[in-house]
C-alpha cells in the first residue's frame, strides 16, 4: 500500500510503508501525497510528521523500479517534495535508521526535520555515476554549509545524524529526539504548530566566501581522484550553480546534469555492477525462502596460503574457527602470518588493538579431527592434488556431525569428484576465495551435480555475513573466471609471438583500466603455478595451441617476485618491474623458431584481443549454464580480476561496443596467420546474439 495515515490529537502521522527499505516508489509516493492531503482536510490536525515504517525512514529510490516509466509517473519525487513545501501546515520529517538520496532530499522538502541518534545520512548518487536528482544539490548546503555538504555529495558516504547535529551552524536537524521518535516529533510538532511563515529550505541563503577559487579546486580534487569517472566533478558543478543562481535556475542545472550521466557509459556500467552485485545472490532455482543451516562454529584444513586467509575473514566477523593441520610447525607458522597481518593492520591504524585481541581470542588450532567434528561449516585449503583432497574429505566424512557443509577451495579440480568421496555428496560445495582471501571481494560457489539448494543458499548467507561477493558457477576447469583467463593468457603468449613485449602488453591493458596487466601479473601470483597447470592440461588436450614463452620462461627459474626475475627483472626486495632484455631476447628467440617476422601491434588491437577472449569464453560459460546470467560474469571479473569498474565488466563492455561490432573484430583476428583461426571461433550463443541483434545483459 505505499505508506499509512494515522492522526494522534492534533497531530497527522504519514508513514512510509514499502519493505525493505521504504523506497520511493510510486505507491508510496501516492501514499504520501494523499495522507498530505488527508491531514490538509483535516481541520482538527495542525502539523503533519513524515515518518518510515519498520528498518529505515527512506533508503531513497525503489530500485525495483528504477529506470522504467514507473519511476517518473506522478507524483514524482520533485512534485512530492514540492507539495511538502506548500503544505499550509508544518511538515516534520522523523528520520531514523537510514535517510538516504530521494529519502533525505524528500526530508529537505519538510519544513522540519527530527531524527534519532544512529541515523545513516547519505547522499550516495554518487556511487552509481549519477547526482542528487531532486534538489539535494541545492538543498544540502542550505543546511549544512557548501563545503560539507558538497563533501558529502563527492563521496557518498553516511553521516551519522548526531554528528551532523553538533555541527555548528547547521540546520538540518532541528531536534535529536533520544527517547521514542514518535512521540517525540509529535511533541516538537505541536511546539512549532502555530510558527509563520513556514520556513522552507530553500528560501535560505546559500553562500561560499570564496566560491570561485573553492569550487575550482574542489573541482581538481574530484577530478584527480575520480580519473575515470565523471560524476563527482559534476556534483561540483551542481553545488557551484546552487551558489550562483537562482533556486529554480539551479535546480534546472541539477536535472540537466543528472539526465547527462544517465547516458554516459560509466553511469551505466556503475548502475550495471550495483544491480549486478544484488542479481548475484539469487540463484534462478533456489527460491530465496529456502531455509539455511545455522552456521556458528567454522573450521579450516590447512595453515597456508589459503587457509590462514580464509580464516580470517570469519575471525572478523566474530566467527569461532578451529584450523587443523598435519604438523604443528606448520600451524604454527599460520597462526603467526595471522597474527602479522593483523598486526599490521593495528600499526597502520586500521584495527584496534582490542579487536585484534578479540579476534584472535576466536582462533584455535588442531592436529585432531576430533575436535572439529561439531563444525557447521568446514573449508578444505591443502595442497591441490587430488590424491591429498581425497584423504581429506574421507576423514571428513567419517567425523564431522551430520548436516555439516564440506567445502573446498579447490582452484582446478572437480568438485564432483571431491564430493564423490563422502557419502554426503549433497552437503558438499566449492568456496573459491581467491589470494589473498582477506582481502579479495570475490567468491566463486561451485555448485556440484548433487549440492543441495539450502547448502547452497547457506553458503551465499555466509558470504554476505564475511562481505564477500558470491558468484554461482557451474562445475568445469576453471570455473568462471580462471577459465576465462586461461584464454586471456593464451592470447598475451600470441601477441609475444607476433611482436609485442610483455611491458606492451601491460601498459596498454593497464591504460585501458586493469589493475594489472597478464604479465605483471604472473609474476606477483607466480610463474611456476601456471607452469604446473600447463603440463597438466595441455597434455589433456595436446592439440590446443599456445605460446611456449611462458614453459621456456619458467625452464630459466623465473617463477616472478618470489625468484626475484620473471616476466620483469625485480631489485632485491623491491617490486617495481622492470624490463628485463633476457626476456626480450628470449622472445625474439622463441619468435625466430617460428619463422615470425614481428609487427607492430597498436594498444587497440592488444585490448581488443585480450578483452574479447574473455567475451568469448564468457559466451560459452553462460551458454553451458556453468555462469546463469551475464551479469555473473562481470561480478567475477570486476571483484576478483581488477577489470575497470567504469567499463561495467566484460559483459557489459562487450556490449557497449556492440556485439556486431566485437563479432566482426574477432573474424579479422581469425584471418591473421599467426594468431589461432579456432581461438577466434564465435561461440554459439555470440554468433546468435549478433544474428539477432541482441546483448548479453
Ligand atoms: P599452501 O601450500 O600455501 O597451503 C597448503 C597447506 O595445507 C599447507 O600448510 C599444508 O601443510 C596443509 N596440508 C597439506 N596436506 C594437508 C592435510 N592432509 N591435512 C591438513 N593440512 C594439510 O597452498 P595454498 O596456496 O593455500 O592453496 C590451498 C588450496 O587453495 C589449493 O587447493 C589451491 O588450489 C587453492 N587456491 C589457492 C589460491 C592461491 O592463490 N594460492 C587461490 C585459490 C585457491
Amino acid at each position: 500500500m505505499g505508506a499509512r495515515y494515522e492522526v494522534r490529537g492534533d497531530v497527522a502521522i504519514v508513514t512510509l510503508d514499502n519493505p525493505p527499505v521504504n523506497g520511493l516508489g510510486l505507491e508510496t509516493r501516492q501514499g504520501v501525497a494523499a495522507g498530505v492531503e488527508q491531514a490538509w482536510a483535516d481541520a482538527a490536525v495542525k502539523a503533519i510528521v513524515i515518518t518510515g515504517a519498520g528498518k529505515a525512514f527512506s533508503g531513497g529510490a525503489d530500485i525495483r523500479e528504477f529506470g522504467s516509466p514507473k519511476s517518473l509517473a506522478e507524483p514524482n519525487l520533485l512534485s512530492l517534495i514540492k507539495l511538502m513545501e506548500s503544505s499550509p501546515k508544518p511538515v516534520v520529517a522523523a528520520l531514523h535508521t537510514v535517510c538516504m538520496g530521494g529519502g533525505l532530499e524528500l526530508a529537505l522538502g519538510c519544513h522540519y526535520r527530527v531524527a534519532s541518534p544512529g541515523t545513516n545520512i547519505a547522499l550516495p548518487e554518487v556511487k552509481i555515476g549519477l547526482i542528487p536528482g531532486a534538489g539535494g544539490t541545492q538543498r544540502l548546503p542550505r543546511v549544512l554549509g557548501v563545503e560539507t555538504a558538497l563533501n558529502m555529495i563527492v563521496g557518498g558516504d553516511p553521516v551519522k545524524s548526531e554528528v551532523l547535529a553538533g555541527l555548528p551552524g547547521q540546520l538540518l536537524i532541528d531536534r535529536m529526539i533520544d527517547g521514542d521518535l514518535l512521540d517525540g516529533a509529535c511533541a516538537f510538532a505541536r511546539e512549532v504548530a502555530d510558527i509563520r511563515p513556514l520556513k522552507r529550505v530553500r528560501d535560505l541563503p546559500c553562500q561560499h566566501p570564496n566560491a570561485d577559487a573553492y569550487f575550482q579546486f574542489a573541482r581538481n580534487t574530484a577530478k584527480a581522484v575520480a580519473r575515470n569517472f565523471p560524476a563527482p566533478a559534476k556534483c561540483v558543478d551542481a553545488v557551484e550553480a546552487a551558489v550562483k543562481r537562482k533556486f529554480d535556475d539551479a535546480m534546472v542545472v541539477e536535472r540537466e546534469i543528472f539526465l547527462a550521466l544517465m547516458l554516459t557509459p560509466e553511469c551505466k556500467a556503475l548502475r550495471h555492477a550495483f544491480f549486478g552485485e544484488r542479481a548475484a545472490s539469487k540463484i534462478p532455482d533456489v527460491p530465496e525462502d529456502t531455509p539455511v543451516r545455522p552456521i556458528a562454529r567454522v573450521a579450516v584444513i590447512g595453515a597456508g596460503t589459503m587457509g590462514g586467509g580464509i580464516s580470517m575473514n570469519f575471525l572478523n566477523a566474530g566467527v569461532p574457527v578451529t584450523i587443523l593441520e598435519t604438523q604443528q610447525e606448520a600451524l604454527d607458522r599460520g597462526v603467526a602470518t595471522i597474527r602479522k597481518n593483523y598486526e599490521a593492520q593495528v600499526k597502520k591504524g586500521k584495527l584496534k588493538d582490542d579487536k585484534y585481541q578479540q579476534r584472535m581470542a576466536l582462533l584455535s588450532t588442531t592436529l585432531s579431527y576430533a575436535d572439529i567434528a561439531q563444525a557447521d561449516l568446514v573449508i578444505e585449503a591443502v595442497f591441490e592434488e587430488i590424491g591429498v583432497k581425497e584423504a581429506v574429505f574421507k576423514q571428513l566424512d567419517a567425523v564431522m556431525k551430520p548436516g555439516a557443509i564440506l567445502a573446498s577451495n579447490t582452484s582446478t579440480l572437480d568438485v564432483n569428484r571431491i564430493a564423490s568421496f563422502t557419502q554426503r555428496p549433497q552437503d558438499v560445495v566449492g568456496m573459491h576465495f581467491f589470494s589473498p582471501a582477506n582481502v579479495m571481494k570475490l567468491l566463486e560457489v561451485v555448485r556440484g551435480e548433487k549440492t543441495a539448494k539450502d547448502v547452497l543458499a547457506t553458503v551465499m548467507g555466509v558470504a554476505k555475513k564475511i562481505r564477500k561477493t558470491a558468484v554461482v558457477s557451474g562445475v568445469c576447469d576453471g570455473f568462471i573466471g580462471n577459465r576465462m583467463i586461461e584464454q586471456y593468457s593464451r592470447q598475451a603468449g600470441f601477441l609475444l609471438e607476433e611482436g609485442c613485449t610483455p611491458a606492451q602488453v601491460d601498459r596498454a591493458i593497464e591504460k585501458f583500466g586493469f589493475a594489472m596487466g597478464p604479465f605483471r601479473m604472473g609474476d606477483l601470483a607466480g610463474n611456476d603455478i601456471g607452469w604446473a597447470i600447463r603440463k597438466r592440461r595441455y597434455v589433456e588436450k595436446p592439440d590446443l595451441r599456445y605460446s611456449k614463452t611462458a614453459d621456456l620462461l619458467c625452464e630459466m627459474g623465473r617463477f616472478g617476485q618470489k625468484t626475484g626475475a620473471g616476466w620483469y627483472d625485480y631489485a632485491p626486495g623491491k617490486r617495481d618491474a622492470m624490463p628485463s632484455d633476457v626476456v626480450v631476447k628470449m622472445v625474439e628467440e622463441h619468435r625466430n623458431t617460428l619463422g615470425i617476422k614481428p609487427r607492430k601491434i597498436s594498444d587497440e588491437e592488444i585490448v581488443q584481443r585480450l578483452v574479447y577472449s574473455l567475451v568469448n569464453e564468457a559466451a560459452k560459460i553462460l551458454e553451458e549454464g556453468i555462469a546463469s546470467k551475464a551479469s555473473d560474469i562481470d561480478m567475477v571479473y570486476l571483484t576478483g580480476y581488477g577489470f575497470p569498474l567504469w567499463r561495467g565488466g566484460p559483459m557489459c563492455y562487450a556490449d557497449q561496443q556492440g556485439l556486431f561490432n566485437v563479432a566482426q573484430s574477432m573474424k579479422r583476428f581469425a584471418q591473421n596467420p599467426h594468431d589461432d583461426a579456432s581461438f577466434w571461433q564465435p561461440a554459439p550463443l555470440l554468433a546468435r546474439l549478433v544474428a539477432e541483434g541482441k546483448s548479453f545483459t
